[in-house]
């Protein structure tokens, strides 16, 4: 790297900047911190926005100043293990504490095998068979979370989730639906018919304050074929909404499905409320899963930190802030254990953290009892044929219903395998802890009782294994994500987006993704950014 000279017409800023391209952050850091400047907030938030991890040679570059500290990190989660696994990078002596039996926190993968405790006490051990897994928490990733950042360094590999499908069901009793339609048919007579509507609107000149002839010929153009128009653009049906037989060989050319619904039944079933869903930047299509789990990101992680440097069964009772540095206690086996270091990176769930006794004063404690928890749970079902392949014609995708089971998920592995497992709730809310209240077998009674008005008879008969999840119960997490009214840039979260002494926090919910991974790991990334520019600094 050629050395550059801080010469009079060389403005401090653009000086660092040069630094900071040809050096990396480190070089930057060394560089302010022998310049005696304090890093920015605003210089943390840019090296955020294009976080690079810290480095060895960060040191080295400063001087002699800064050494690599040592940092235990509370929580063995998404959010704990990147902060352990970008530190330990440079060098850094990181200790995670995990008070679970595997690191993960909410990525969570069941397998055969498993035994899980509830907080309630009710044990449930899965049966699945071999290579049929339920992600009980994340599932699913869009293509532009750095999520894949991870699994492309740490080498996991992906495969496509399938989160639309034309062929997956809207069934909804609650509206007067008597049987499911696939997701083709209900848009195509949504479509159609809002098609129709506004062509009508514009031919009788009812937008003509809004449109140019030229728009108006253009916009009848596009909804004829958006809404598959006859030439009155009148919607009467058209083969998007599938076929009751399937077109084949000459003398086969199908029969399109007749029934088309009139546009007040259609407004009427409310299928139309599911299809903003995928519009939605995290929720669009393509979506990916890792193969063979959504856990193997967190094993990922742990086999990088160093499994050496990872407590699992290791509860946390109590953080301190000391002169210099932190005291952490926790309990393994029975046993009660102090971890002394520089830094502490908080990264349990707030409610669970507000529960554990600290000397972080009252503001975090009342920040942290302001981010309330909520509710979501799945069960997986396990059948001995993958029916809905072959009967249903359905490979991977979502069905909705307004039934309390919310979601089923066809499964996006192992297509035309023996056996399949699918996700027969996925729900939030009220609907989860109406789940919640029941024992495994009544949720399970529920959720295949409901499955069987959308699937039939085989929804039961083919069942071979079942586990049921529900976050609210789940030792040490008590919760899917977070209700936090603002976001987390509002005033009542302040104390947790800065370091209070020696601690910093860090999780989804201290980010714009709640309820995703790619929200806990940009969580991470910034403390990582924070801590490690002070310590160069310091
Ligand atoms: N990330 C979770 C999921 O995809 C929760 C979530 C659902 C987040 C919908 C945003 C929107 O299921």
């Amino acid at each position: 790297m050629a050395q550059p000279q801080v010469g009079p017409g060389t403005s401090r800023r653009a000086f660092l900047r040069s630094v900071g391209v040809a050096g990396g952050a480190g070089a930057m850091f060394a560089t302010m911190g022998a310049l005696g400047l304090a890093p920015t907030a605003a210089y943390v938030a840019e090296k955020e926005a294009s976080f690079q991890a810290p480095r060895r040679s960060d040191f080295t570059l400063q001087g002699g100043g800064g050494k690599p500290a040592r940092v235990v990190v509370v929580g063995g989660g998404i959010a704990g293990l990147t902060s352990a696994y970008e530190l330990g990078k440079a060098g850094y002596d990181c200790t995670v504490l995990e008070a679970r039996d595997r690191v993960g926190g909410r990525n969570l993968t069941i397998r055969g095998g498993d035994r899980l405790t509830d907080i309630n006490g009710v044990s449930q051990t899965a049966h699945f068979s071999k290579g049929q897994y339920m992600n009980a928490g994340p599932g699913r990733l869009a293509q532009w979370m750095v999520t894949l950042d991870y699994c492309r360094e740490l080498g996991v590999p992906i495969e496509v989730f399938t989160n639309t499908n034309a062929s997956a069901l809207i069934y909804n009793p609650g509206k007067g639906m008597t049987k499911p339609v696939q997701y083709r048919t209900a848009k195509a007579d949504v479509y159609g018919y809002v098609s129709e509507l506004l062509s009508k609107a514009t031919n009788a000149g009812a937008l003509d304050g809004e449109l140019t002839a030229d728009d108006k010929e253009r916009l009848l153009t596009f909804l004829k074929s958006y809404g598959s128009l006859g030439a009155d653009y009148k919607y009467t049906g058209t083969e998007h909404r599938g076929f009751a037989v399937d077109p084949g060989a000459a003398g086969t050319p199908g029969e399109e499905l007749g029934g088309v619904p009139s546009l007040s039944e259609v407004f009427a079933s409310n299928v139309g409320r599911y299809f903003s869903f995928e519009f939605g930047y995290d929720q669009a299509m393509l979506m990916v899963q890792p193969v063979g789990g959504m856990d193997q990101i967190p094993k990922a992680f742990a086999r990088a930190i160093g499994h050496e440097k990872i407590r699992t069964g290791a509860a946390v009772t109590d953080i301190k802030n000391t002169t210099d540095g932190v005291e952490v206690t926790y309990t393994q086996d029975g046993r009660t254990r102090v971890v002394e270091a520089d830094y502490c990176i908080a990264t349990l769930a707030p409610h669970i953290l507000a529960k554990t006794p600290h000397n972080l004063g009252t503001e975090v404690q009342t920040a942290l009892l302001a981010v309330k928890p909520s509710n979501a749970s799945k069960i997986g079902l396990e059948y001995k044929s993958r029916w809905w392949e072959k009967d249903f014609k359905t490979f991977g995708g979502i069905t909705e219903t307004d039934l309390d089971l919310d979601h089923i998920w066809y499964p996006s592995y192992g297509h035309l395998g023996d056996r399949g497992l699918i996700i027969g709730y996925y729900n939030t809310g009220a609907r989860s802890d109406v789940y919640s209240a029941l024992t495994p077998a009544e949720r399970l009674e529920r959720a295949v009782a409901q499955g069987v008005m959308i699937h039939g008879d085989k929804y039961r008969t083919e069942l071979a294994a079942s586990f049921s999840h529900q976050w609210k119960l789940a030792p040490y997490l008590e919760g899917a994500w977070h209700s936090m009214p603002g976001g987390p840039d509002a005033p009542a979260y302040a104390p947790l987006n800065t370091a209070q002494g020696n601690v910093y926090f860090a999780g989804d919910y201290l980010s714009y993704l709640d309820a995703w991974q790619h929200g806990a790991i940009t969580s991470a990334r910034k403390i990582v950014t924070e801590l490690h520019a002070r310590v160069l600094a310091s």
